[in-house]
């Protein structure tokens, strides 16, 4: 049994994630946490809402709220949304929380004492129509890397490059779209990461098994000449944590504070302290997990992202990890997503283009969304929603394969041998292939959730449901009935276990109908917690005389006409 600490990145407090965030890092990590949970690990699965920065404040501004209401309320919003899909989350704490403020000044001070800290009077834009400064998304404008018209001050979400808002061409306001903008002297405090270049470099380097997503965006920004600049840690904004070191007062700093991608990371050790409070639990509970002189040297720790974060997670926050020059847990392992598209253009938040979550989940039960967006997740390159192949995803694999397999199954024994798994007969060679197939199926299925390869996962867990229909056609045990029912007898009593073996490893994926099918075998929901031994004690682990019932449909069909109308109300992509 291993110690495996999963974050997500955080989503951004301003407003309700679409399809697309979702599948970029909060559900790979749901899936993967419930795989390793069921595997007997033990797994600490933490997410946050990332609430400080211009977002918020623009969003809040926007909803007509203060901003502190704005993000306790859409943190309720996202939580719950979180719940409706299933996201298995040991905590969803909040980067405003007190744990993270103080974790924060903490890593300042830290940094600070260490020499990595420079106190810097720079230019920064200042909009008289405005009568503030513009920070981070206050300001638009045009990308010097790669000419990306709406470039946001802080990054380019184009080509990724970190940007400073002095660095935009053609600068406007994002708050009033004034263009009557000046620089003006402001004093903020700057991490020296290019002072960790080397240290990173070597760190990365060690990190052979990292897929070539995230070592290649990690290596861009280093090699790049200012992908490592010293940057700006520090912010004139009201909302967020405000500049101190470590306890103290920082003298030159009252009124500011830190920049959201400096506290953002920070939360997921906060989020776990959180964790910790609210499950009534000491420090030790949490520092176990993130202090390796407290125990988190044995700790696995992995990171979920969509590709925008991966320089914040390789280059930043380890800059702030190693450079605190305290036993802080440095992550293990960085799984990068590319950009899952919406019917061949961009999902876009502002533009409000493509389905967002509580959408999605007043249209259909959240299982369904889980398996598309898990089994074409956008790993070795961008993927594309549309309705056809979601459509088509859910019917093939959801109805057809899977919930024909477990209707024809349990209505068969109910007509022909009641409402238990039938006494009698033997299996033989066609149960012994079937065996075999799973073996294979499980097993392959088993070590590409091992390497967070959720495509091959998902191929394979549906290759295992296949195996279990083309049984059925094979044996046949509804024409073997009419001559030798003992026969069909020991056929169903396999296919009934088989349902008990897809509802085990179904459930990282589909937790809903694994659940609903262990009901329906009357098997209580922690008998999930298991992983399948091997397929032929699997499949004679439900005694005959063992009484199930006939579940509702699994998942229903979704017809043209229906998916037509979806596709209607929210609109092609391009
Ligand atoms: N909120 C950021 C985004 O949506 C992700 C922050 S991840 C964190 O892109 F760890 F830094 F918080
Ligand atoms: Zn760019």
């Amino acid at each position: 049994m291993a110690r495996i600490l999963v974050t997500s990145a955080l989503p951004y407090i301003n407003g309700v994630k679409h399809l697309g965030n979702l599948v970029g890092s909060m559900l790979p990590a749901d899936a993967y946490a419930r795989y390793m949970r069921q595997r007997g690990n033990e797994v600490l699965l933490i997410c946050a809402t990332d609430e400080h920065g211009t977002p918020a404040e623009l969003a809040a501004a926007k909803a007509g709220k203060s901003v502190a209401e704005y993000c306790a309320e859409m943190h309720e919003v996202q939580k719950a949304l979180g719940e409706g899909f299933r996201l298995s989350f040991d905590y969803f704490g909040r980067s405003s929380s007190s744990h993270n403020h103080r974790l924060t000044q903490h890593f300042a001070g830290a940094l600070a004492d260490a020499g990595l800290i420079e106190e810097v009077t720079e230019r920064q834009v200042y909009s008289h129509d405005d009568g503030r400064f513009l920070p981070d998304r206050y300001i638009e404008g045009t990308c010097p890397n790669c000419g990306y018209e709406r470039a946001r001050g802080d990054q380019c979400e184009n080509c990724t490059k970190q940007l400073d808002p002095t660095d935009l061409i053609n600068p406007r306001s994002a708050i009033s779209g004034s263009t009557n903008l000046e620089p003006r002297d402001t004093k903020h405090l700057y991490l020296r990461q290019s002072q960790m270049r080397e240290k990173l470099r070597a760190w990365i380097d060690s990190k052979t098994d990292w897929p070539v997503l995230t070592t290649s965006i990690a290596k861009k920004w280093l090699d790049d000449g200012d992908g490592l600049q010293d940057r700006g840690i520090t912010r004139d904004l009201d909302w967020g944590v405000p500049v101190k070191r470590g306890d103290a007062e920082w003298p030159g700093m009252e009124g500011k504070v830190f920049y959201v991608w400096f506290d953002a990371p920070i939360e997921y050790i906060g989020a776990t302290a959180e964790w910790a409070e609210a499950t009534g639990q000491d420090d030790a509970a949490w520092e176990r997990w993130w202090r390796t002189d407290k125990g988190a040297d044995d700790v696995r720790y992995v990171e979920f992202m969509a590709k925008d974060n991966i320089p914040f997670h390789t280059l930043s926050f380890p800059t702030t990890i190693m450079g605190s020059g305290e036993p802080w847990k440095l992550v293990d392992y960085i799984k990068g997503f590319n950009w899952l598209n919406y019917d061949g253009g961009k999902f876009s938040t502002s533009q409000g283009r493509g389905v967002f979550m509580d959408q999605a989940l007043e249209l259909l039960p959240s299982d369904y969304w889980r398996w598309w967006l898990l089994s074409n997740a956008p790993e070795g390159s961008d993927s594309d929603f549309t309705w056809e192949a979601f459509q088509s995803g859910v019917n093939k694999d959801l109805a057809d394969v899977l919930g024909n397999f477990v209707s024809r199954v349990t209505k068969f024994c109910r007509s022909k041998f009641g409402e238990q798994v039938p006494a009698g007969g033997e299996t033989g060679a066609a149960e012994a292939e079937l065996i075999a197939e799973l073996d294979k199926r499980v097993n392959a299925y088993a070590a590409a959730m091992e390497a967070i390869e959720l495509r091959r996962a998902a191929q394979e867990l549906r290759g295992a449901w296949v195996a279990g229909n083309e049984y059925l056609q094979r044996a046949a045990p509804w024409a073997v009935f009419k001559t030798d029912p003992e026969a069909a007898a020991a056929i169903i009593r396999t296919a009934l276990n088989l349902i008990r073996l897809y509802a085990l490893i179904s459930r990282p994926f589909i937790p809903d109908a694994s659940a609903a099918l262990l009901k329906a075998l009357k098997l209580p929901e922690d008998a999930a917690q298991e992983w399948p031994a091997g397929a032929e004690a699997a499949l004679s682990a439900l005694p005959a005389g063992h009484a199930f019932d006939v579940p509702d449909n699994l998942f229903g069909k979704l017809d043209d006409a229906q998916v037509a109308e979806w596709k209607a109300k929210f609109g092609g992509g391009q």
